[in-house]
């Protein structure tokens, strides 16, 4: 077989959204960075994030507010010392983008412009581009990582998994279209691949949402951490033969209303805050009346607000919708929840370490004890920038300790590696589908006993012959890293025998204070 060329970096970052861009800023001038993205640089969850970054800026509005809210969203499993320190850094790390060329939506006279989200008791939201936040955040700080001569970003380089050395990150292989397999060897890894929102069928996230970051740690030894805790946004356009697109909750958060196909403005039977209940409570309130209705779908309705309001706070939402000849300003839009952040991922401290020397995480990929069991609208972005930064600076910060060693080191086995090479072909889309539905099924919005352990059944079949195969393309990965980290899901979400947040169980419907504790998971060796 060809031989796989060997590259050395400082510091490999897997991963360019909101966090691995805010880490390659945070590295040292002197240092060698590889970015390493799967896709295009710009194709990213953080890229398609709409609704805003989450800080105090209204002098009326207090840090301890935000905090607040973000403790009554998590259900009793925020950590208060993380939410502090993010919640203190925003508005830094917010005029920081501002500084970094990102234009966010002023009042009119200037002074940034704030909306409103669920859970939120203030206006603190900053948008961009109306409702196309994310992309002008990533251009800016896509813009400067560019203008690094340090740092190469790869495009189109899929990393197959983590390099072990005695139980210490050494680097990834990675693959690219261009140049096949190549070993990087890095002194600092740092992870930030995202979410796992393609684990389901009904989803807000982009193709590239598979996992990947979570299985490859998770097959390298880390410790995964809340897997069971799956956010379900509430309103996900849906449109059949159309892509499931997110309504943004600052929709609502301008005054939309939640309406059954009766045009009966539901939200008053199940919560005092009505359309700006924290999400978790939407989606099931929303779940709860699509089947008392039995309707497919809820349908959000601006029609009462100011038809210019609605068409320059919302351009983009606009325009999906138009694309489908619906009016955002005064038809009924059809929604139900998909799901839309994995809250859960790699267990990391404060300063952005994961369980695994040498290996950091920031981002969605991530569980830094911000989010609990429910995460609160926009505050995301805002980890991604906070935990990015560290993950950066610590990394950095490591690697200048140490000395150059090119040196190709004898790896611990991969647990990737496949038992056969079996010839029979495999319909990778076939088993997708029935993944991703056995999973909205059955490990969805609400979940029993019953279900979970028939999802676990299925995934293990699945996974026992796809597991053992030699893949040579991103999408038999992906199916691999989807199973693995769907069985975590499926493991954690069994364990915990109550409902908290985003994990709802029809069998145990009330929170026990008992298992106010978090589901750590790791491979068996
Ligand atoms: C939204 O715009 O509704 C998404 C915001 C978020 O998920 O934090």
């Amino acid at each position: 077989p060809k031989r796989i060329p060997h590259l050395f970096t400082d510091v490999l970052i897997i991963g360019a959204g909101i966090a691995g861009m805010r880490a390659a800023l945070a590295i040292d001038p002197s240092l060698q960075v590889v970015v390493a993205t799967k896709d295009q640089v710009y194709n990213s969850n953080s890229a398609w994030a709409q609704g805003g970054i989450a800080g105090v800026f209204d002098p009326y509005d207090d840090i301890a507010n935000h905090a607040a809210d973000t403790m009554t969203a998590g259900k009793g499993l925020c950590d208060s010392v993380v939410v502090d320190t993010v919640v203190q850094e925003a508005s830094e790390r917010i005029l920081e983008l501002v500084g970094m060329g990102a234009r966010f939506d002023e009042v009119a006279g200037g002074g940034i412009a704030l909306t409103q989200e669920g859970g939120h008791s203030h206006r603190r939201v900053v948008h961009a581009l109306g409702d196309a936040t994310g992309k002008e955040v990533m251009r800016a700080l896509i813009d400067r990582v560019r203008a690094l001569p340090n740092v190469d970003i790869w495009e189109k380089t899929f990393t197959i998994d983590l390099l072990t050395r005695d139980r210490e990150c050494r680097g990834a292989l990675v693959w690219n279209p261009n140049h096949g397999k190549t070993f990087v060897w890095a002194k600092q890894t740092i992870l930030a691949t995202g979410g796992a929102g393609r684990l389901f069928r009904e989803t807000t996230n982009p193709d590239i949402a598979t996992a990947d970051g979570q299985a490859m740690a998770f097959r390298a030894g880390a410790v995964l951490r809340d897997m069971e805790f799956m956010q379900f946004h509430p309103t996900v356009l849906y449109i059949a033969g159309g892509s499931r697109h997110l309504v943004s909750e600052a929709v609502r958060g301008e005054g939309a209303y939640l309406r059954d196909c009766h045009g009966y403005r539901f939200m008053a039977d199940y919560n005092p805050l009505l359309e700006l209940a924290p999400r978790d409570d939407v989606s099931r309130a929303i779940t709860r009346q699509m089947e008392k209705t039995r309707h497919h779908c809820v349908y959000l309705d601006l029609s009462h607000l100011p038809v210019q309001l609605v068409r320059e706070r919302f351009p983009h939402i606009s325009q999906v919708c138009s694309d489908f000849g619906l009016d955002l300003a005064k038809d009924q839009i059809p929604v139900r929840p998909g799901a839309h952040y994995m809250i859960g991922g790699l267990k990391t401290d404060l300063e952005a370490r994961t369980s695994l020397p040498r290996l950091f995480a920031a981002g969605e990929v991530s569980s830094t004890g911000l989010h609990g069991a429910n995460r609160l609208a926009s505050n995301s972005l805002l980890e991604g920038l906070v935990f990015g930064l560290r993950a950066g600076r610590n990394a950095s910060n490591a690697a200048l300790s140490e000395s150059d060693v090119f040196t190709a080191h004898t790896i611990d086995s991969s647990p990737r590696s496949p038992a056969e090479n079996i010839e029979e072909p495999l319909r990778i889309d076939d088993l997708l589908n029935s993944l991703t539905s056995e999973m909205w099924r059955n490990v969805g919005i609400e979940r029993n006993a019953t279900d979970l352990l028939a999802a676990l059944h299925q995934v293990d079949f699945w996974d026992r012959y796809v597991g053992r195969r030699e893949f040579s393309t991103v999408a038999g990965w992906e199916l691999q890293n989807m199973l693995l980290v769907a069985r975590t899901v499926i493991h954690a979400a069994m364990k915990r025998e109550e409902t908290r947040g985003t994990h709802s169980r029809s069998d145990f419907p009330l929170t026990d204070p008992e298992q106010a504790n978090h589901i750590e998971l790791v491979r068996s060796s």
